[in-house]
Formats: structure tokens, C-alpha cells, sequence
């Protein structure tokens, strides 16, 4: 006798009534980067589609989040002066604080604005905290997060998302927050963040490149699994409420484990460079861009994510929307 897995697949209807990975586009967050000045639309040169604005524009940009049924963006911030605390990451009138006052001011909550915490794109060395030598000083730094998070609630953000890699910073940040009347802000910890060559197009896009060394002390080895396990429990203990894994693809099974792991939701940011990979890969025409960005973000929600973070945010939720993903 044959077994026939082939009869489920036989038709459209047939094949959609057995599909087991459902997505919506509630899941879906959109990255924005933000820089200083007026009437800005830089295009990214390492991402292509992608832009930089000026808070002044944020609305072009938002309304066309929006137009796709995208209503939650992650925002990141270039400022125009660096220093070696990078002061500009919590300053009052920051350029991720203007941000996000334009887009509340224009939106209030039917946009939900979710800000990176990290100091690496406001720092003149690149790197994501504050310097001690050559290293970054962890417990330093953390003064310097929490108020850098503490900041963006202060301009209106919904929710924090530190990219940093401290240890102890979400309990440091939470405590911030709390302090300062923000106990219902969430915070979406990246908390498994590989030292990735993935992040490549991202640093060009922010000028975050660190000016010597790497980021191998505090973002996590490519090869660990069980590691990522313990720096997901740390966060969950401390108080996160989102935990994300970054990079995406080369890391689904991370993805899954964690998603074993914890009942907290699971997010997963397919970063810079994998959407410049299949962009590129695209334009070339080596593959179907369009059909690779469904299948790699179907794989995303089928590894365990419940949320993904993609800078084919718009083109996946008309991909939703025509049951080409989920
Ligand atoms: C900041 C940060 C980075 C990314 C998100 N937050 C860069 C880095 O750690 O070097 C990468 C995002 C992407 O590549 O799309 N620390």
C-alpha cells in the first residue's frame, strides 16, 4: 500500500485547510531609521527601498505603513553629533525623542511606536556602551540605558526595546521606568543577539560601525544554543516582557527552542542583512524576491515567532492578505 501525503496537497482549498503556521499582520513591526535635520528621504545604499527620514517626514513613511495595515514600527536613530557617552541617545530633544513626539503627535495610539535602546549609533567609538579602556564597562553603562529608555517613554514610546546586550539591563531599565511613573511601558528585550556579520548593511545605514574590535563581549556567539537559553531566562527573571532573537534566519532552531522554553511571546528581527541578501539576490535575478520573502518569513512564525520584525513589513502583510504567507 502507498501512502498518500499528496491528497491534502491536491487543491488550493485543500492545502489551506491544513496549513498549520497561521500569520497575521498584527505580527508584523516595521524598522524606521530617523535622522537629524529637515525634510530629509535618504535612500540606504546597502538597503535598497530602505530610507532615512527626518521626524518632519515620518509621516510620509508612517501613512505608508499604515496603507499596507502595518501599524507598528521600531524606531532607530542617527544623530548628528557623537560623543564618547553618547549623550545624544538620551537627550531631551534626541533625534528618536523628536521622532517619536512627531509620530504620537500625528497618530496618538493607532500607531504603536516601540524605540531601540542602544548606545552604539550615538557613540564616536561604535560601540554599545560606555568605554572603559577598550572594553565596554557594563554596570556603567547601565545608568545610561535606563536613561536613554526612560527618555524615549518620556517622548510617548509604547514600548523599549534594548539592543545593547548588558548584563542586567532589563532589570536596570525596569526600574527606571517604574521609577518614573512608566510601569505599563513593556520592554522587548533582545535577548539573544548573535555577533552576527548579518548586521553588516544596518551599521553602513547608521553609521554604528564600531571604530576598532568587535562586538564579541557582549553579543553572543554564533555557535551557542544552551547560552541562549540562560540569557533568555536572565531577562525573563528580570522583567522582560517580549524576548526577541536576532539574527532570524540563521537561527531558527534558536528560535524554536526559545519558543519550548518560555511563555512569554517570542520575537524574531530578520535584520539588515538578510533583507539586502534577497533584495539583491533579487534584482539580480537569481531568485524570486518576492516568493523567497514569503517563504523566509513563513519560516520565521513556523520556527516558534510569534512577532517578526522585517523590513518587508508592507510587502508581507499584502502577502498575508493574498494567503501568500500563512
Ligand atoms: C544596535 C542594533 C543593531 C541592530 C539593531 N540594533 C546593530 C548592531 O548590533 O550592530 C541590527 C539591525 C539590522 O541589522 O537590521 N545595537
Amino acid at each position: 500500500m502507498i501512502i498518500r501525503p499528496r491528497r491534502l496537497r491536491s487543491g488550493e482549498i485543500v492545502r489551506g485547510m491544513v496549513r498549520e503556521t497561521r500569520v497575521s499582520k498584527d505580527s508584523l513591526i516595521y524598522p524606521i531609521f530617523f535622522e537629524e535635520g529637515k525634510n530629509i528621504k535618504t535612500p540606504i545604499d546597502a538597503m535598497d527601498g530602505q530610507f532615512r527620514y527626518s521626524p518632519d517626514r515620518a509621516k510620509e513613511i508612517i501613512d505608508r505603513c499604515l496603507s499596507h495595515g502595518v501599524n507598528k514600527v521600531l524606531l532607530f536613530g542617527i544623530p548628528k553629533e557623537k560623543d564618547e557617552k553618547g549623550s545624544q541617545a538620551y537627550a531631551e530633544n534626541g533625534i528618536v525623542q523628536q521622532a517619536v513626539r512627531a509620530i504620537k503627535e500625528e497618530y496618538g495610539d493607532s500607531v504603536y511606536v516601540v524605540t531601540d535602546v542602544c548606545m552604539c549609533e550615538y557613540t564616536s567609538h561604535g560601540h554599545c556602551g560606555i568605554l572603559c579602556g577598550h572594553d565596554v564597562d557594563n554596570d556603567e553603562t547601565l545608568k545610561y540605558l535606563t536613561a536613554t529608555a526612560v527618555s524615549h517613554a518620556e517622548a510617548g514610546a509604547d514600548m523599549v526595546a534594548p539592543s545593547d546586550m548588558m548584563d542586567g539591563r532589563v532589570a536596570a531599565i525596569r526600574e527606571g521606568l517604574d521609577d518614573k511613573g512608566f510601569k505599563n511601558v513593556p520592554i522587548m528585550s533582545y535577548a539573544v543577539k548573535y555577533a552576527s556579520k548579518f548586521y553588516g548593511p544596518f551599521r553602513e545605514a547608521a553609521g554604528s560601525a564600531p571604530s576598532f574590535g568587535d562586538r564579541k563581549t557582549y553579543q553572543m556567539d554564533p555557535h551557542n544554543v544552551r547560552e541562549a537559553m540562560r540569557e533568555a531566562m536572565y531577562d525573563e527573571e528580570e522583567g522582560a516582557d517580549i524576548l526577541m532573537v536576532k539574527p532570524a534566519l540563521s537561527y531558527l532552531d534558536v528560535i524554536k527552542e526559545l519558543s519550548y522554553n518560555t511563555n512569554l511571546p517570542v520575537a524574531t528581527y530578520s535584520v539588515s542583512g538578510e533583507y539586502s541578501m534577497i533584495k539583491n539576490a533579487g534584482k539580480a535575478g537569481l531568485i524570486d524576491e518576492y516568493g523567497i520573502m514569503c517563504e523566509t518569513t513563513a519560516s520565521m512564525f513556523r520556527a516558534g515567532a510569534d512577532i517578526v520584525i522585517t523590513y518587508y513589513a508592507m510587502e508581507a502583510a499584502d502577502a498575508i492578505v493574498k494567503g501568500d504567507i500563512g
